[in-house]
């Protein structure tokens, strides 16, 4: 049985939403999948054991999590020795403006290479929001995110970006790739925006 790890950082809920549907895509076809939670804390397992790694984290004002960074520096050799893919998770994702949507790959790019890991795939995913969930600092700062992009939200209500359509077919392909049936065209180290 295919053996997948699902590495995530999750503050607000939504990267841990989208790696527990991911999980649920890759158990109903088979795959054996233990999704890990960085942030928590949980015993780290034996990357060797497994057969493909997605690791995902959330980005707070341009920062990815200290626990996914630390995770990757530490086993980035092992992740590099099978299929992987890194998922980023912003609104910066759905933003209108393309400059900021290469802002936050350049951000990406340069914590994967501080890292030295070199993921198959990376996929920019756009995130949620739910400003009755935060603090005074943490909804100016969210708001902020929001007004720059041009990206309206409901003023109170949590409002969800992600196109989970775009999410299966990612995981689709990743299983693919995992069991060398990968027929399409995408060439290593590809950088995608989730929807396309
Ligand atoms: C306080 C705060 C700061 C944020 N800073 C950024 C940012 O700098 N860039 C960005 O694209 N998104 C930013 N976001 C949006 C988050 O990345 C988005 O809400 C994401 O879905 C959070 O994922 P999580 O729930 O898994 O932590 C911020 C959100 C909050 C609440």
């Amino acid at each position: 049985m295919t053996g997948i790890l699902i590495a995530f950082a999750s503050r607000e809920g939504q990267t841990r939403k989208i790696c527990n549907h991911i999980a649920a895509r890759l158990t109903s076809a088979g795959c054996q999948v233990q999704v890990l939670d960085l942030v928590a804390g949980q015993p780290l397992p034996l990357i060797e054991h497994f057969d493909g790694a997605i690791v995902a984290g959330s980005v707070h004002r341009g920062r990815m999590d200290q626990a996914l960074t630390s995770f990757l520096m530490c086993h980035a050799p092992a992740l590099g020795k099978i299929p992987s893919a890194y998922l980023c998770v912003s609104l910066s994702a759905a933003s209108v403006k393309r400059d900021a949507r290469a802002a936050i790959d350049e951000i990406t790019q340069q914590m994967l290479h501080d890292v030295g890991w070199h993921p198959d795939e990376t996929r920019h995913v756009a995130g949620a929001v739910d400003p009755a969930a935060l603090g005074l600092l943490e909804r100016c700062a969210m708001h902020a995110v929001t007004n720059l992009h041009g990206i309206e939200i409901e003023h109170e209500d949590r409002t969800e970006l992600t196109d989970w359509a775009a999410i299966d077919r990612f995981t689709e392909t990743f299983i693919a790739r995992v069991n060398g049936t990968d027929a399409s065209n995408e060439s290593q180290n590809a950088v995608k925006q989730a929807g396309e």
